[in-house]
Parts: C-alpha cells; structure tokens; sequence
C-alpha cells in the first residue's frame, strides 16, 4: 500500500479549476520533488493536501495509508501524520517555541488518544531535535518567530517537523528570497529526518534545492496535472532548458 495516493484530482477556487485530473503516488521511504512554473497549482496541492478549505475538490481522491484524507479535518490530518510547512511562517508574539510545540504535540496526541507528553520526555526530544536540526537553544525561548532572520524562521520550521516526526511532509518553497543558506538548512533536515517509515513532498520552483535533498522520484506540474515524472536528471534538464522545453514536448 502506497502512503499518499491522489488520483485524478480535480479542485478550483471561486468555481476557477486548478487543478485538472492530477495523479500522485508515493511510498514510504521516498522523496518526491515537485517543479514548476508559476501559477501551476504546486502551492494549492500542499493547501488541499493540508486540508485547506479555500479549495473545492470536484473530482477525484486522496487516500493516505489506505484512507480517504478528504474526509478529515486539518487538525485530524496532523494527528494522522501530516506536516505541511509553510511558505510563510506566522510570527506569534508572546508564545515561546517551547510551549508552543508543547501545545502542538500534545494536541496531537490526544487526537490519537495519548496523554500529554511527561515533562522530562518532552526536554528529551526537545535536545535530541535540536541538535538534529542545529537549532541553536536559545531560539527556543523566544517567541515563535519574533524578530527571527529568514534563516531561523527556516531551522525552526524544520525544528517543527523534527519534533512532530510525520509520516508525510509536503515542504512548500517560495518561488523566490530562499537564500543558499535557508535551503541548505532545509535539505539537511529533510537528510537527517528521511528514512525507510517516513516520505518528503518537496515543492520547489528551482532546481537549486535538488542539489542538497536528492529526491527518488521528479515531478513536473504545469497547468494543474502531472505532466512529466522521472528521476533527479529531468529536474537538471529542466534547469538547463527551462519548462518550454517540457511544455513544447507535451503539446508534440
Ligand atoms: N485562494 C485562491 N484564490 C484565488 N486564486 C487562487 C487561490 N489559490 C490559488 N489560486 C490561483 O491558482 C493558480 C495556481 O496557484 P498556486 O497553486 O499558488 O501555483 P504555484 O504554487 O504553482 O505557483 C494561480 O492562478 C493562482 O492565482
Ligand atoms: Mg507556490
């Protein structure tokens, strides 16, 4: 059984289709890259996969581990064992990290009928993430993004996803101001939190961030399906000849 299997989505805003008949599958263990232009759909397939409600889904299905993830509320998702980050981290003044991820874990685990984390297990993983991620430890008393450079926002979202430990991350990268730090600290959390039980969604318009996170499988998205998959190469090709390329060969 696959993780996460999407077929033949189809989702619009404002009765706007966006997404047109896209397929999916991915398996535990794996990276999937997501590339493409502009205006492509990427951000709103994270969104829906998310569960955001902005989008009407009109057509198709997403099942993860066998069940259908459409029927379940964003917070229930989370408890199921997906992350998205997001393209543009919140800022929240006057709640340390700390206590915010004390409230997001422990939210989680109720959902699955766990009592909240003892103290002394929480500052356990707490130091072991941190150190994962190289989050500096006094980031984690201030408050959740406050006055954090891009590069800190950036460790801390990866620090999120290191203490939540999903099954499924979707990561969705801005097309644009990701500096060469910020996606180094992106691929080496996604390096150091991979393995065999857990799969990476990476949504990226470069293929910048490829040379750092090796993804297994390649995706191009374009006009709201998937038009092309293939290995790390074709994220090269793409680099090297741009979507004309690709978009020429779809209308051959
Ligand atoms: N909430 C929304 N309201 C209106 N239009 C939207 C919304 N979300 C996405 N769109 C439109 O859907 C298309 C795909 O957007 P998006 O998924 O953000 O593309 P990408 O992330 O690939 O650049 C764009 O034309 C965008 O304007
Ligand atoms: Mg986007």
């Amino acid at each position: 059984m696959s993780m996460l299997e999407i077929k033949n989505l189809h989702a619009s805003v404002d009765g706007k289709p966006i997404l047109k008949g896209l397929n999916l599958t991915l398996n535990k263990g794996e990276v999937h890259a997501i590339m493409g232009p502009n205006g492509s759909g990427k951000s709103t397939l994270a969104s829906i996969i998310a569960g955001n409600d902005a989008y009407e889904i009109t057509e198709g299905s997403i099942e993860f581990e066998g069940k259908s993830l459409l029927d379940l509320e964003p917070h229930e998702r989370a408890a199921a064992g997906v992350f998205l980050a997001f393209q543009y981290p919140v800022e929240i003044p006057g709640v340390s990290m700390m206590n915010f991820m004390k409230t997001a874990m422990n939210e989680i685990r109720a959902q699955q009928g766990l009592e909240p984390m003892e103290p002394a297990a929480f500052l356990k993983r707490v130091r072991e993430k941190q150190a994962l991620v190289e989050l500096d430890a006094k980031l984690a008393n201030r408050s959740v993004n406050q006055g954090f450079s891009g590069g800190e926002k950036k460790r801390n979202e990866v620090f999120q996803m290191a203490m939540l430990e999903p099954k499924l991350a979707v990561l969705d990268e801005t097309d644009s101001g990701l500096d060469i730090d910020a996606l180094r600290i992106v691929a080496q959390g996604v390096n150091a939190l991979r393995n065999t039980n857990n799969a990476f969604l990476v949504i990226t318009h470069y293929q910048r961030l490829l040379d750092y996170i090796v993804p297994d499988v390649v995706h191009v998205l374009a006009n709201g399906k998937i038009i092309k998959t293939g290995t790390k190469d074709l994220a090269f090709k793409l680099e090297a000849k741009g979507y004309d390329w690709i978009l020429e060969t779809e209308k051959a």
